[in-house]
């Protein structure tokens, strides 16, 4: 164990796929709060994993000493094709709440003087692709609003790390505007052994980037 498992770790999107499995690698380490918007969601996994803690999004004050961010949502369509109604659901999950509640943990650790910040970004957030109209503007905003944060740490021992997935063995990835072969999908225990590790083992990795190399697309 390290210095990171001593307080609490916030999970946001703990609900979700990966989260459960994030929630899974982590709940026995450290004390865990999950950040929802669904508290029978929350219920349900707090029935597989004793002693977790919830609050809603809305009333997040910025508690823990490590934060992972794991919310997001599939939207996809042509530049050609806007959708305003699509682009601001999109914008709302995969920029605005994960943004807010990121800003609200850095608040607290830069007044402790010490945090770590993991975002689960995607390939998505560093090269577009056909139909990545809705998801992939979004993920390149939540990289830059961290890059922001990354400058602005000043003397703080504040560590903020990416990972830019490619594509996850979840529920998520069938919403995809391609299919593709998802045997080679990677999975998300190793997605979550990856950050049980680093924050576990007081590793830092700043910027992992974990390509599907071997999978074949098909349109
Ligand atoms: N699966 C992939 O292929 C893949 C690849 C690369 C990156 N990623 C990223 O990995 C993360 C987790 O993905 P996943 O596969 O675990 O998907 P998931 O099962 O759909 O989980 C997404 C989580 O985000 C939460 N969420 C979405 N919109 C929200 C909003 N407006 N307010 C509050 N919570 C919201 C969901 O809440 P509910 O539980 O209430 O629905 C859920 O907990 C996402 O950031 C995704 O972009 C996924």
């Amino acid at each position: 164990m390290s210095v990171w498992t001593d307080g609490t770790i916030v999970i946001a999107g703990g609900t979700g796929a990966l989260g459960e499995r994030l929630v899974e690698a982590l709940f026995e380490k450290a004390p865990l709060l999950i950040l929802g918007r669904d508290r029978d969601k929350f219920l349900s996994l707090a029935g597989r994993y004793p002693g977790l803690e919830f609050q809603s999004i809305e009333e997040y004050q910025g508690e823990g000493h490590v934060f992972i961010n794991s919310i997001g949502a599939a939207c996809y369509f042509e530049a050609s094709s806007f959708s305003q109604d699509e682009a601001r659901k999109s914008y709302e999950s995969n920029f605005e709440v994960p943004a807010r509640l990121i800003s609200s943990a850095l608040k607290t650790m830069k007044k402790r003087g010490k945090g770590w910040v993991i975002n689960i970004n995607s390939l998505s957030g560093l090269h577009g692709y056909p139909q990545g109209g809705g998801y992939v503007p979004f993920k390149f905003a939540l990289k830059g609003f961290l890059e922001t944060a990354r400058k602005e740490r000043g003397r703080a021992d504040i560590r903020i790390s990416e990972i830019y997935p490619g594509i996850i063995d979840t529920p998520f990835s069938s919403a995809l505007p391609f299919s593709f072969d998802r045997a080679q999908a990677i999975s998300p225990v190793k997605v979550a052994a990856l950050i049980a590790w680093m924050v576990c083992e007081d590793i830092y990795l700043s910027h992992v980037e974990w390509p599907n190399d071997k999978i074949r697309f098909r349109r």
